[in-house]
């Protein structure tokens, strides 16, 4: 079946099984691997991109349903010649790139909630990424990358 989407403002019409996944389009049809496949299952957000601004986990959103949709991953945040976005400097000043298989889709997460929230509390920021797991932080220097990057952030 045809799937018409645009992915960081690139538009693309894709074959594809009606039971594929928004994460099996993106990584194996478009080749954009920043997406992470980890549970598979909805539970570790690794794989978390935006669909018309919005998070949500790819395993778990079938790829038809968002046809017509704007999808962004963690390729289309930085700038064209592989500048790192506000968010993305923060990861890096603050030490929370480690691992990095979870990096991507904490970057999405905080991506659209930062949207929204432009100035948030630690706890705010603790809430937001309830839904993302990480294995090798302990989510204190993704806190604080969010931190540095609205202290940064140009007035
Ligand atoms: S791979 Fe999608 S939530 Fe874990
Ligand atoms: S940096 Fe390794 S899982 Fe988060």
């Amino acid at each position: 079946m045809e799937l018409s989407i645009t992915v960081n403002g690139a538009p693309h019409v894709i074959d594809v099984r009606p039971h594929a996944t928004l994460l099996s389009v993106l990584r194996d049809s478009l080749f954009l691997t920043g997406t992470k496949r980890g549970c598979d299952e909805g539970e570790c957000g690794a794989c978390t991109v935006l669909v018309d601004g919005y998070a949500a986990d790819s395993c778990i959103v079938a790829a038809l349903s968002v046809n017509g949709s704007r999808v962004d991953t963690v390729e289309g945040l930085g700038g064209q010649h592989g500048d790192l976005d506000g968010l993305q400097r923060g990861f890096v000043e603050a030490g929370a790139v480690q691992c990095g298989f979870c990096t991507p889709g904490f970057l999405m997460t905080l991506t659209a909630f930062m949207r929204e929230n432009p100035n948030p509390a630690a706890d705010e920021v603790r809430m937001a990424i309830a839904g993302n797991i990480c294995r090798c932080t302990g989510y204190s220097q993704i806190v604080d990358a969010v931190r540095i990057a609205v202290a940064n952030r140009p007035q």
